[in-house]
């Protein structure tokens, strides 16, 4: 779907705000003209957004913004000072309730989400909530908009996006430590670190694609091959016996708790 609406993001220079500026635009979900992006500094993103109108004043940015998206890291939110009353409001940022955005800017239309860095190359799964006061039009707006960074997802509650920080947030990470330990052990086995990587990265980012988009789920694939008994049956088999499972849940837990702390909201 194309977007109408003007969108304005906030910290449009910034990692985050630049990759989904680039996504809207290079998708042709919304067009250049159409977008307004501000950073404190006079700073840019590196992916250059030909069209769009940049400014330092987000007053003015939220004057030309049917939609405001706040790209912000949380600890900088107390210094967005914009009224956006009759605007709809989306924030990428972790840990910041939809409540206290509603309070401090004076728009009951609030959205949370989590994005990851794969926005860059349009592949985030990105969970958003929406308060009751989102109307219709505005979630279609919203499923447009990470659809345009790879794919949106609705919840409904928006404890899901706390989790989903330590979740979907963490982005390739999980998959980039997978692929670390792989290259560790054959390097070790005197594969050399270059093709030991080059091994690592296809089994991880290539042969998971057998998985992707609404192919086979993992599940499926995991029990398909340990009821083969084979060799792989006995890698997954040990590394289950070894604790897998608990060590992801832990590390899952870890990045809950870090970000609670981190949150500016006590
Ligand atoms: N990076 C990720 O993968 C990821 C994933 C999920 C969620 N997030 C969330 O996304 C948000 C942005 O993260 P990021 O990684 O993109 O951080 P970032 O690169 O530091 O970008 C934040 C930008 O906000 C700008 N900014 C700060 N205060 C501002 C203000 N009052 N008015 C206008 N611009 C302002 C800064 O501009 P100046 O440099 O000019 O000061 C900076 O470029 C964070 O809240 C984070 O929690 C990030």
């Amino acid at each position: 779907m194309n977007i109408d609406a003007r969108i304005g993001i906030i910290g449009g220079n910034g990692w985050l705000g630049n990759a989904i500026a680039h996504a809207l635009v290079s998708s042709g979900t919304l067009e250049a003209s159409r977008l307004t992006l501000s950073g404190r500094s006079e700073r840019r993103g590196t992916m250059d957004i030909p069209g769009a109108y940049w400014t330092r004043d987000n007053d003015e940015l939220a004057a030309r913004s049917d939609v405001v998206l706040l790209s912000v890291r949380p600890e900088d939110f107390s210094g967005v000072e914009i009224d956006a009353s009759g605007k709809l409001v989306i924030s990428v940022m972790a840990s910041i309730r939809a409540r206290t955005m509603a309070e401090r800017l004076g728009s009951d239309a609030v959205v949370r989400s989590i994005p990851n860095a794969a926005a860059a190359i349009r592949r985030s799964f990105t969970p958003w909530f929406a308060t009751p006061a989102v109307t219709a039009e505005g979630k279609k707006i919203v499923q447009a908009l990470f659809d345009a960074c790879g794919e949106g997802a609705e919840t409904t509650s928006e404890a899901d996006i706390d989790y989903c920080v330590a979740m979907t947030g963490t982005g390739a990470a999980f998959p980039a430590l997978l692929a670390e330990a792989l290259v560790a052990h054959a390097v070790k086995q005197g594969l050399t670190p270059e093709f030991a990587r080059r091994a690592a990265k296809g089994v991880v980012a290539e042969a998971s694609q057998l998985f992707a988009g609404d192919r086979a789920d993992p599940a499926e694939i995991v029990r398909e091959m340990i009821n083969y008994r084979g060799a792989t049956a006995a890698a997954l088999q040990t590394t289950l016996d070894q604790g897998f499972n608990e060590a992801v849940a832990a590390g899952l837990e870890a990045a809950i708790a870090r970000a609670a702390e981190l949150s500016p909201e006590k």
